[in-house]
């Protein structure tokens, strides 16, 4: 598979008050279509990737009410897969130029979440959980301690070593003029943070954020652009009571399975991945879960700078900032993260850039781990 990301933008990510979503996506699109060069008129069909605007906002129909405020009078579509929504649409884009539908299709990701009540958000978010994990009153923090208690009893992963994805993030994120947060942090500001759901402390999670991201996909690559070689989806129960196992995301497992079959190279090829670090051991199951090390080690390698800007052993793992620190709009990450990788093989990261980077990987997760979505990129070299 070759599909070209021949234009990406993305907006500024964090409490942005005075903006809305409509000019959020404005700006993102503006930025991808100028990247791209390409003509508006030619871009052929729209993907809306959102989660929670329909519960919070009230606002559905979002493929018909983007493509009119973008001035695109063509085929538009909403994907919602959770926090996993901006994978999904990929994902679909993907396939709606495989099919031989389309040649050029634009992805847009929005969320809008600051406006409202922390509790409102919190809810909301629940709507990607199980019916009975919203009836005995669980949260996403709370789900995700579950997953961190279970893994630091199976594999003695300590406080300290979630602590050190958080700092890691912070600081790849004080590189990056775009990400919520840009102060590096230190280890002891995250473990003497204040407790959100044991042992997940502030600093431990992805905030509440809003942001836009658009990146316009082609048939045909374009000098300088990077392509997606594989681009993969996989799906587990909702709810994490029903799972054989509380240490692994099978979803994350089988989805970056498939794509590193479909891109015939392994994680050992992979140069720098955007993960999906909504809480920081979910970045710690990510990067087991996918191969990049063995059971049990990924907090211990973190710690020692294996996956850091600067002291990278392997490749560099949220060179963004992650949802940590960059910002986690939920429907709009998955689209982000094609838009960092992107950035990154094509040589435009500055302070940031991760040297000869030529394999990317993004990994979007739903939920616990109820949706995974995983696509490989590879620096184009016409
Ligand atoms: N990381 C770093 N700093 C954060 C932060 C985070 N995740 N969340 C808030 N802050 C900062 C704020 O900027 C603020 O700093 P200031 O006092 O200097 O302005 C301070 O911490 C308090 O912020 P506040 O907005 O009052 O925090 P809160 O207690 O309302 O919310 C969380 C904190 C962690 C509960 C909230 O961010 C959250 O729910 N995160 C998880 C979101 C989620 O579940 N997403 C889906 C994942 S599947």
């Amino acid at each position: 598979m070759n599909i070209a990301v021949i234009g990406s933008g993305m907006t500024v990510f964090g409490e942005l008050w005075e903006t809305s979503p409509r000019a959020l996506a404005r700006d993102a699109v503006k930025q991808a279509v100028v990247d791209s060069g390409c003509d508006k008129k030619n871009i052929q069909a729209l993907y809306v990737a959102n989660m929670l605007s329909g519960t919070l906002g009230t606002q559905g129909h979002l493929g018909a009410l983007f493509a009119e405020e973008l001035g695109l009078s063509i085929p538009a579509y909403t994907i919602e897969g959770a926090c996993a929504s901006g994978g999904l649409a990929i994902h679909t884009a993907v396939l709606s130029i495989l099919s031989g539908e389309y040649e050029t299709v634009l992805v847009l990701g929005v969320e809008k979440m600051t406006d409202h009540k922390p509790e409102e958000v919190s809810s909301a978010l629940m709507g990607a959980g199980s019916n009975e994990e919203r009836l005995a009153g669980a949260t996403f923090p709370g789900l995700y301690a579950i997953l961190a208690r279970a893994h630091m009893e199976a594999y003695g992963t300590t406080e300290k070593e979630l602590a050190s994805v958080a700092v890691k993030n912070h600081f790849h994120a004080s590189c990056n003029p775009k990400a919520q947060y840009q102060k590096p942090i230190s280890i002891e500001a995250v473990l003497h943070s204040s407790c959100v759901a044991d042992p997940l402390k502030l600093l431990d999670c992805s905030p509440v954020t809003d942001g836009a991201a658009a990146v316009i996909l082609s048939k045909k690559p374009t000098k300088n652009s990077a392509v997606i070689i594989a681009s993969q989806v996989a799906t587990d129960t909702l709810g994490i009571a029903e799972r054989k196992s509380l240490t692994t995301l099978a979803a994350t497992t089988e989805a970056s399975y498939k794509a590193f079959a479909q891109a015939s190279i392994s994680c050992k090829d992979i140069h720098v991945a955007e993960v999906h670090d909504c809480f920081t051991i979910a970045e710690i199951l990510a990067l087991e879960d996918m191969g990049f090390v063995k059971k049990g080690e990924a907090g211990k390698r973190i710690g020692e700078g294996t996956f850091s800007l600067g002291t990278a052993k392997q490749c560099v793992i949220n060179s963004s900032g992650g949802l940590k620190a960059c910002g986690h709009p939920v429907g709009a990450t998955g689209v982000k993260q094609i838009v960092e990788i992107t950035d990154q093989l094509r040589g435009r990261c500055g302070k940031r850039q991760v040297k000869n980077a030529r394999f990317g990987l993004t990994h979007n997760v739903g939920g616990t781990g109820a949706t995974a979505v995983v696509h490989i990129l590879r620096k184009e070299s016409l």
